[in-house]
C-alpha cells in the first residue's frame, strides 16, 4: 500500500459512493484495478497460472472479464477515478455464460490465463460455481474491488451501498460468492446471507455463497 493523502482518500470515497457507469474506453483501467485488487485472492491465486506469465494473465483475464462479461449487462459500475469497481450481471442472466461460439473463441484465453497445468482447476472452480448458483432471479455480483492501496478506508462499502440502492429501487434479489473468509462480514454488514459454503475440489479454496433477498 502506497500513501495516499487524506483529502485524496475523502475524495475517492465520495466518488466511490456516486459511481457511473463504466463505457468500453474505461475498460483498461476497471480491468486494472480488478487485477490489482485480485492478485492476492485466494481463488485467482489457485486457478491462475503461477510462472512469470502470472501478471499478464490477471490483466488478460480481467480485461476479458470486463469486456465479454460486464461491459455486454451495462451493469460495470465504477468511481470516475476507477479506485473501486462493481461488476454485476443483471437477471435473467445472472451468470458467467457464454455462447458455444463465444466459449470456443475464449479457449486461447483461458489457456493463457491459466496454463495448461491449470486448466482442471478452472473447469472444477466453473462446475463448482453452476452447481451453487441460485435458479431464482437475481443480480449477481461478478466483481467487487478496491485498489490496494485504498482498501479498508470504506470504498467498497460506499459503491457497494449504492449499487445495492438500485436494486433496492427493483426490488430484486442479488447473489454473489465472498472468495475470502474476511469479506464475508462485509457483504453480511450489507443484508447478504450465506446460502451455501463449497469448494471446487477437496483441497481448493473456500467459497461462501451469499444471498440477499428483495427489499
Ligand atoms: C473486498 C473489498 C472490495 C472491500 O472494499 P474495502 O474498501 O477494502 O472495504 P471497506 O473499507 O468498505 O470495508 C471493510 C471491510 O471489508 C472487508 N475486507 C476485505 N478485504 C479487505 C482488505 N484488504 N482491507 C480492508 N478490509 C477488507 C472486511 O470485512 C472489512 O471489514 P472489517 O474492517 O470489519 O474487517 C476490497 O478490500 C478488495 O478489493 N479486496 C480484494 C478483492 C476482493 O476480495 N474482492 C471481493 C471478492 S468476494
Amino acid at each position: 500500500m502506497t500513501d495516499v493523502s487524506p483529502e485524496l482518500l475523502a475524495q475517492r470515497k465520495r466518488a466511490a459512493a456516486a459511481p457511473r457507469r463504466a463505457v468500453l474506453a474505461d475498460a483498461p483501467v476497471v480491468s486494472r484495478t480488478l487485477a490489482r485488487s485480485f492478485a492476492t485472492d485466494p481463488v485467482v491465486d489457485w486457478f491462475v497460472r503461477d510462472d512469470a506469465r502470472r501478471e499478464k494473465a490477471l490483466d488478460q483475464w480481467f480485461d476479458f472479464a470486463v469486456k465479454k462479461l460486464g461491459l455486454p449487462g451495462r451493469e460495470v459500475w465504477m468511481s470516475d477515478d476507477s479506485s473501486a469497481v462493481a461488476l454485476w450481471i443483471p437477471p435473467p442472466q445472472d451468470t458467467m455464460q457464454l455462447s458455444i461460439v463465444d466459449e470456443v473463441a475464449a479457449i486461447p484465453m483461458f489457456l493463457s490465463v491459466v496454463s495448461f497445468q491449470r486448466l482442471g482447476r478452472m473447469q472444477r472452480l466453473r462446475a463448482a460455481f453452476d452447481a451453487n448458483h441460485p435458479k431464482a432471479p437475481h443480480w449477481y455480483l461478478f466483481f467487487l474491488a478496491v485498489d490496494p492501496d485504498c482498501q479498508g478506508q470504506g470504498l467498497g462499502s460506499a459503491i457497494l451501498k449504492s449499487t445495492l440502492d438500485a436494486i433496492d429501487a427493483k426490488h430484486e434479489a442479488a447473489y454473489l460468492e465472498a472468495s475470502s473468509e474476511k469479506n464475508v462480514p462485509l457483504y453480511l454488514r450489507h443484508g447478504f446471507e450465506i446460502v451455501s459454503e463449497f469448494r471446487p475440489e477437496p483441497t481448493g479454496p473456500k467459497l461462501w455463497g451469499m444471498w440477499r433477498k428483495p427489499r
